[in-house]
């Protein structure tokens, strides 16, 4: 009786602390990553800019006519500017990274339209 608590015991304290990590991916480690110019967020220069980069270049694997499959659907929901941001200038997995191709202020339109109440997907 008194090995099984025990075991019991040692199996919480190893699992709480993994528990903990797996949650806090959820969303990326934003904690590192540069602050997103807030004043960007509202702009509507650059949500209509966004746009026009989102049809141009996104839309084909982020879109909803995209093949099924291809990409995530994207959720802002779920984002932090920070997080899209950097996606779009580091790129992950799947995703290229747009650092060359677009420069830090259309990488910060494209962000401020998919955070925006504009972007449905
Ligand atoms: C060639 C297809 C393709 C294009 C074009 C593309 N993406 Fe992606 N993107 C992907 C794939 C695939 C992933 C998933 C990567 C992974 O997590 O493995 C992704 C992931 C993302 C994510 C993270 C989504 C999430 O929920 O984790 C964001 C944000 C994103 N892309 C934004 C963009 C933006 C903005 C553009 C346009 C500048 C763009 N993408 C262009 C394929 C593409």
């Amino acid at each position: 009786m008194k090995s099984m608590f025990n075991r019991t015991a040692v199996a919480i304290l190893v699992c709480a602390p993994l528990v903990a990590f797996t949650g806090a991916q959820a969303l990326a480690d934003d904690g590192d990553l540069p602050p997103f110019p807030k004043d960007v967020l509202t702009d509507p220069a650059a949500i209509k800019a966004g746009h026009e980069t989102f049809d141009k270049i996104c839309k084909f694997c982020h879109g909803k006519s995209a093949y099924p499959g291809k990409a995530p659907k994207l959720n802002p929901k779920r984002y932090t500017p920070e997080f899209v941001f950097d996606r779009v200038t580091n790129g992950f997995r799947g995703m290229a990274s747009y650092k060359e191709a677009l420069s830090e202020q259309e990488r910060q339109a494209v962000t401020a339209f998919i955070m925006s109440k504009e972007f449905s997907n």
